[in-house]
């Protein structure tokens, strides 16, 4: 092969490999077919909601496809959809919100499961942030009554959090906490996982 001939399909290759990952949205790499048409949404600012979504849809046998809400995912064809994001100041993301609003019609009896990850001062989570996440949040925002739904322990990067409110975080966080903040990580692959096949159950009956 010519040299010019080489440096050709190379330029035409690296074009199409571009093209390809412009074109490349959800977390497609699950090798698990499905007649089921299975979509987790998340919402996250510094990636444990991306990792419990993923979690999630690994729990459901890896059929669902995983959509950062940044995205604005066209989830028209999809039956069954689990929502879900971190918490901050007591809600998710405004991305998640706008979205589930500007979705309303695509979503409506659609959703199978609802998730929150929040830190709650590092203490265990309770039936009080469920009420606040997902009865009083998730579930209105959604139209959603009576689905499975789990709010997840989650985790601090220092490093990830924009320099405002990391600051915030760290004058307000002995308040609550009782300590000064420090990088933890309480987010159990074990418990997403667990929460997918819940879900996957309830989609099956
Ligand atoms: C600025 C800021 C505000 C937060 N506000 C809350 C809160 O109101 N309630 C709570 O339980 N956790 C709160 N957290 C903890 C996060 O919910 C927790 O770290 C979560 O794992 C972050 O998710 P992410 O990595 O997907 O962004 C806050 C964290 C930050 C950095």
């Amino acid at each position: 092969m010519e040299r010019r001939d080489f440096f050709k399909l190379g330029l035409a290759a690296g074009v199409s490999t571009m093209a390809l990952a412009n074109n490349a949205r959800a977390l497609e790499f699950y090798p698990m077919p499905s007649d089921k048409k299975t979509a987790v949404l998340f919402a996250t600012w510094c990636g444990s909601s991306r990792d419990a979504a993923v979690w999630i849809s690994e729990g459901m046998g890896g059929i669902a496809k995983v959509f950062d809400v940044r995205e604005n995912p066209d989830l028209a064809p999809f039956d069954h959809i689990v929502v879900g994001g971190s918490i901050r100041s007591g809600v998710t993301p405004k991305e998640l919100q706008d979205y589930i609003a500007k979705n309303k019609a695509i979503l409506k009896g659609k959703i199978r499961g609802l998730f929150a990850v929040c830190g709650n001062g590092e203490k265990p989570v309770g039936p009080a942030q469920k009420t606040m996440y997902i009865d009083n949040h998730l579930a209105k925002l959604t139209e959603s009554a009576n689905v499975p739904s789990k709010v997840f322990n989650g985790r601090i990067t220092k490093a990830l959090i924009d320099p405002e409110n990391r600051k915030r975080m760290e004058d307000m966080y002995p308040t609550f906490a009782g300590k000064p903040l420090e990088d933890y990580d309480l987010l159990k692959r074990s418990d997403c996982l667990a929460f997918g096949r819940e879900i996957l159950a309830g989609i099956k009956s």
